[in-house]
């Protein structure tokens, strides 16, 4: 034996960490000069790799460069302040902490008994979470679980409602069985188109509810194709009610859309995953009245809640409806305290799971609840500062209220069709994003090309909003001499 087997010595992965550490640091310090989306072309980092993995062991420092001259350049920049694109977010020092600690404690949590405390502390803090949003823990309150995504928290509580609809469906399958029709709004998000692919309802399966004036859930519409698909023999199974859309953070009729469904017995769930962190504040909690009489909810800590990706809290009431949707234990699985301790693998897609709880865990105990709150309510402001500068900006529109910290407009100046509004809004957004000191997205809002600023990042202070209506000011003085 010529080489040592075995890992890095402690000694070592000292070494290791502190460079790691050191340079998350430095990087930190280093954000606001760097281009906030990278400046990657396609494929330009691919063709940097060798096409296969070294033979030989590389030294650290060669791996070191590569972080400098491949990895680092080729960010886009999720923690500057400058960012708004999507929904922002930060990875905080705790939670970074957090990952990097549950990544060496490699837990793998099959089984209670493979770690009581990922377990444990999951448990505790899917408490800490319902307690800090409103909604009430307990047999007659919510349970439930920290999955990787709001994505895949969807898939899970529609496979819960779709057990309920049709009884041992996870035996039988849906082969000649009535059609199952999931309900959204028109703007809910994507996954649920994808959950409703996933469970064999298929896409035809989905019923897309118009909107209202201000982007709800049009609930009288609702009402009206579950009558129909009633008729026709189909089953409702569930309605997923929006609290923060995608596009505009609108919130679906809440109350409206718990009458209907404990009305008619279909399955409710609330994806709240950018804006369910903002019921942290009890001045915001009106938003989300009605939510607590949900089946299921979902809110992204990963969105607004100061952790990095992943971490989506699903919440249920009656948890063992999901349980019924998933629990699959063979032998080799089963354990003297299976009935006693919450084996998370009976709640879900996943086996192994990740110590997802600890960056949680240590996130809300380093700011305390109400430096989450100060946080969210400093976004708050800060995003009705930048809406009320926009209102009074020549030429803009706002697209649609502004309930959370996403602002979404237009630069239409009278003289353009829509069709070249469009098309102006679009050659702004691409050159706002070329500038570099700020990134933004776009949504089709009511059909028409808009821009979106969404505030999420704890870094972010009126001097960058400043900054961003600078830049947004010099690509409208760009478009200016255009005409139609
Ligand atoms: C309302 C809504 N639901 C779900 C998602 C998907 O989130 P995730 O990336 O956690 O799956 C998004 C993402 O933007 C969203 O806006």
């Amino acid at each position: 034996m010529d080489e040592p087997l075995g890992d890095f010595p402690p000694e070592v992965f000292r070494e290791m960490g502190h460079a790691a550490v050191e340079r998350l640091a430095k990087y930190f310090e280093t954000l606001e000069s760097r281009p906030v989306l990278a400046r990657t072309k396609p494929g330009e980092v691919l063709a940097q790799m060798p096409r296969h993995a070294p033979e030989d062991p590389e030294p650290w420092e060669a791996i070191e460069r590569d972080l400098d001259f491949l990895v680092e350049p080729n960010l886009t920049h999720w923690q500057h302040p400058g960012y708004f694109a999507y929904f922002a977010n930060t990875g905080t020092a705790p939670a970074i902490v957090g990952d990097f600690l549950a990544a060496g404690y490699n837990q793998v949590g099959i089984l209670w008994r493979t770690s009581p405390v990922l377990t444990e502390l999951e448990q505790g803090v899917v408490r800490w979470l319902l307690d800090l949003v409103g909604l009430p823990w307990g047999p007659d309150g919510f349970d439930g679980q920290l999955a990787d995504t709001a994505s895949t928290a969807s898939l899970i509580a529609l496979a819960a409602a779709r057990e309920e609809a049709y009884p041992d469906v996870r035996r039988t399958g849906l082969a000649g069985r009535p059609q199952g029709i999931v309900y959204c709004s028109e703007l809910a998000h994507s996954s649920i188109d994808k959950a409703c692919v996933v469970l064999g309802f298929g896409t035809a399966g989905l019923r897309k509810i118009p909107v209202d004036a201000e982007f709800r859930m049009d609930a009288a519409a609702l009402e009206i194709e579950i009558a129909k698909d009633r008729a026709a023999g189909r089953v409702p199974v569930a309605v997923v009610a929006t609290a923060g859309t995608t596009t505009v953070t609108s919130v679906d009729p809440l109350p409206a859309l718990v009458e209907i469904c404990e009305r008619e017995n279909v399955w409710l769930h609330v994806d709240a995953a950018y804006a369910g962190s903002a019921a942290a504040l009890p001045e915001m909690r009106s938003l989300f009245a009605g939510w607590e009489r949900a089946d299921s909810v979902l809110f992204n800590p990963h969105n607004w809640m100061l952790v990095p990706l992943e971490c989506t809290g699903l919440f249920f009431r009656r948890m063992e409806r999901v349980r019924r949707a998933f629990s699959v234990v063979p032998n080799y699985l089963e354990t003297p305290e299976g009935n006693v301790v919450r084996e998370y693998m009976d709640y879900g897609v996943q086996l192994g799971r990740r110590f997802r709880a600890l960056k949680m865990w240590m996130t809300l105990r380093a700011f305390g609840a109400s430096g989450v709150r100060a946080r969210l309510r400093a976004h708050l402001v800060l995003a009705r500062a930048l809406r009320g500068v926009l209102e009074r900006e020549p030429g803009v529109t706002i697209a649609a209220p502004t309930p959370f910290s996403v602002v979404a407009f237009r630069w239409t100046p009278e003289v353009l069709s829509p069709e070249a509004a469009d098309a102006a809004n679009a050659r702004i957004l691409a050159r706002i994003n070329e500038d570099g000191r700020t990134f933004i997205s776009h949504a089709l809002v009511s059909g028409r090309y808009t821009l979106r600023v969404a505030i999420g990042n704890v870094r972010t202070e009126r001097r960058h909003l400043q900054t961003f209506l600078q830049v947004f000011r010099e690509a409208v003085a760009a478009e200016s001499p255009r005409k139609p």
